[in-house]
C-alpha cells in the first residue's frame, strides 16, 4: 500500500507532480482543495469569505482525515494544510511525505501568472507577494522540514522520486 503526499507553498507544483507522479505510479490522484471543495459544496475563496481562515483549517483538517485513510494514492495537499493542528505528523504517520522545496522567486513569478484564485494573496502587488511569501515561509518552514523527503530541482524525474521512496 502506497500514500504519497505532497506538501509545499502555494504554486510550488504540487498538482502538476501529482499527477505526474500517480500515473506514473498507477496510483490515485487527489487534489486536497478539490476534495474539500466537493465535500463542502463550496470553492475556497467562498469559505474564506464566508466562514473566515479558521474554519477554514477545520475543514481542512477534517479532509486529511479522511484522505489519510485512502489507499494506493498520491495527494496533492493545500499549501497550508501541514502547518496547523497536527497535520504534519498526522501525514508523516500515515505516508511518506515529500516537501518541494521551491525557490521564493520562481514561486512569486508562477503565483503572479496563476488564474488559481487564491483568497490569501489575492490582489497582491509582485513586491507585496515576495514579501508575503518570505514572511509566511519564515513560519511555514519549521512544518515543511518535517517532510520526509525534500525535492528543490522541479525537474528531479519521477523514477527517480519513486526510487528515494522506495529505498526505505
Ligand atoms: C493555502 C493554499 C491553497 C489553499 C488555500 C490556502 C495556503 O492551496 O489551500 O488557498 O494557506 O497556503 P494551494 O497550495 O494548492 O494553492
Amino acid at each position: 500500500m502506497m500514500r504519497i503526499y505532497l506538501i509545499g507553498y502555494m504554486g510550488s507544483g504540487k498538482s502538476t507532480l501529482g499527477k505526474k507522479l500517480a500515473k506514473y505510479a498507477g496510483l490515485q490522484f487527489v487534489d486536497m482543495d478539490h476534495y474539500l471543495e466537493e465535500r463542502n459544496y463550496k470553492t475556497i475563496p467562498q469559505i474564506f469569505a464566508e466562514e473566515g481562515e479558521a474554519e477554514f483549517r477545520k475543514k481542512e483538517r477534517k479532509a486529511l482525515e479522511e484522505l489519510s485513510e485512502f489507499s494506493d494514492v498520491v495527494i496533492a495537499t493545500g499549501g497550508g494544510a501541514p502547518c496547523f493542528f497536527d497535520n504534519v505528523h498526522l501525514m508523516n504517520r500515515t505516508g511518506k511525505t515529500i516537501y518541494l522545496n521551491i525557490d521564493p522567486g520562481i514561486l512569486a513569478d508562477r503565483l503572479m501568472e496563476s488564474k488559481t484564485e487564491r483568497p490569501l494573496i489575492k490582489g497582491k502587488s509582485k513586491k507585496e507577494l515576495i514579501h508575503f511569501i518570505d514572511e509566511t515561509l519564515k513560519k511555514r518552514n519549521e512544518f515543511y522540514s518535517q517532510a520526509h523527503y525534500q525535492i528543490t530541482d522541479p525537474d528531479t524525474g519521477l523514477d527517480e522520486i519513486l526510487k528515494m521512496i522506495e529505498r526505505d
